[in-house]
């Protein structure tokens, strides 16, 4: 069968098997940042946006994604101009192996997009479902709150390399 979606601002009609789910065939359409880390809906490496909600690509089939904006980690910032979600990871060394990554920024994206202020137990909360094999989840849960802080227009917590963000007249370079 064919579906429409939209992806990362595209639109294409996608032919699917009828029991395809949809990390499979955002996959085969080339975007590869949709992990499969457990094909079972649990590990959340496959999150994608559909609309502003992060779901788990691999449990919902693609035919239920007929008809909505779908977005991936490829469609969120690009290697020279990065969302200031996925800056604030690197500023924060919040990624090590980076298979978990593109679902926790997701999941990010959707948690500030609705409540731009989150508390750490907030933020904490919603990548609850997001397995990270390599950290103790401090270092994303930092950069989730600087990200937030970030799009509210406040300046970094800390620059590239983990930095403190310098404060006061001329702030912000440290060359
Ligand atoms: Fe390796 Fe999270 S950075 S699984």
């Amino acid at each position: 069968m064919k579906i429409d979606l939209t992806i990362n601002g595209e639109r294409e009609a996608v032919d699917v098997g009828g029991e395809e789910d949809l990390a499979t065939v955002l996959r085969r359409e080339g975007y590869t940042g949709v992990k499969c880390g457990c094909d079972g809906g649990v590990c959340g490496a496959s999150k994608v946006l559909v609309g502003d909600e992060a779901r788990m690509a691999c449990g919902m089939s693609a035919e239920e994604a007929d008809g909505h904006d779908i977005t991936t980690i490829e469609g969120l910032g690009s290697q020279d101009d990065l969302h200031p979600i996925q800056q604030a990871f690197v500023d924060h060394f919040a990624v090590q192996c980076g298979f978990c990554i593109p679902g926790m920024i997701l999941q990010a994206k959707s948690l500030l997009s609705d409540n731009p202020d989150p508390s750490e137990a907030e933020v904490r909360d919603a990548i609850d479902d997001n397995i990270c094999r390599c950290t103790g989840y401090q270092k994303p849960v930092e950069a989730i709150l600087d990200a937030a802080g970030r799009l509210r227009g406040e300046q970094a917590a800390v620059t590239d390399g983990g930095t403190p963000a310098a404060s006061g007249c001329g702030g912000g370079s440290h060359e």
